[in-house]
């Protein structure tokens, strides 16, 4: 049987209150969790990786200390620890849900392995990943602080860290689950959803394709479309797919091939 590998993303909108600080959305949580241990059960041949942002836990005090920028200060490097701990929480609460369903999770928190230069992850020795993967093990990544060359420290999203994992793993496949539907061609308003995005339709996009009231160091849709497409162009057949995974069922349903939702590819 062919193996596939996903690299999937529980964004921090869908898992998390971002209204409320340190706020989890734990029966969502649980019920992706069900999904998953189901679909895993049914699919054999997918290999999967869990990705999840941080939220209402990282995104509070990453802006309050201006984390992303650079960490010089000894105030800085407190809010730095401050992050570290409020992303690694929800890692916890995300990877207890996973086992209790009987998913065999493992987390590998970028802070701990991985080494960024200019907020872009540099070095990261992945073997243990690419393990975990061959032994039927479930990896778990997060947005999370990282320490870094030229900023001191600074914090990557989960799309960086699948931007860099992605040509080491060989993914066919980037499921990105949020609250949206897919990316809006007129956001707010929200009446057109685009089907597709390419490299040459992303260009003639006029609107901006979203915007976020909530606190988001990490850039937003647009910046995280952007890093999508330029993947998409570096890796042949790669596949990236935007879309709502509050529906119960519709994480299962896109991991099984359904088309949800907005695709991005070269
Ligand atoms: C953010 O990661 C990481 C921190 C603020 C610590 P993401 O960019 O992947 O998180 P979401 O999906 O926007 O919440």
């Amino acid at each position: 049987m062919t193996q596939e590998t996903i690299l999937l993303k529980l964004g921090g909108s869908l898992i998390t209150d971002k209204s409320q600080p340190g706020t989890a959305r734990y029966e969502l949580i649980e019920r992706i969790a069900s999904d998953l241990a189901t679909t895993l059960y049914n699919r054999t041949e997918i290999r999967l990786v869990v990705g999840h942002g941080s939220g209402s836990f990282g995104h509070i005090p990453a802006s309050v200390f201006g984390t992303r920028l650079g960490v010089r200060s000894q105030e800085e490097w407190l809010g730095f620890s401050t992050v570290w701990h409020q992303a690694s929480k929800l890692n916890r609460i995300v990877v207890d849900a996973l086992r209790h369903d009987g998913i065999p999770a493992v987390a590998f928190p970028p802070s701990a392995a991985s080494l960024a230069n200019n907020g872009k992850i540099e070095k990261w020795d992945t073997t243990s990943i690419k393990s975990a993967l061959e032994n039927g093990l479930v990896p778990v990544v997060f947005g999370d602080v990282v320490f870094d060359r030229s900023l001191g420290g600074s914090i990557v999203s989960t799309e960086d860290v699948f931007v860099f994992l992605a040509p080491d793993l060989q993914p066919s496949r980037i499921l990105i689950a949020g609250i949206e539907e897919g990316v809006w061609e007129d956001y707010p308003a929200c009446t057109s959803l685009l089907k597709t995005i390419t490299p040459k339709s992303f260009k003639k996009l006029t609107s901006p394709i979203s915007g976020s009231v909530h606190t988001d160091v990490t850039g937003g849709m647009e910046t995280k479309v952007a890093e999508m497409l330029q993947l998409a162009q570096s890796l042949h057949g790669l596949q990236i797919r935007i879309f709502n995974g509050s529906r119960p069922g519709a994480i299962s349903e896109v991991l099984e091939g359904k088309n949800l939702g907005t695709l991005v590819h070269a």
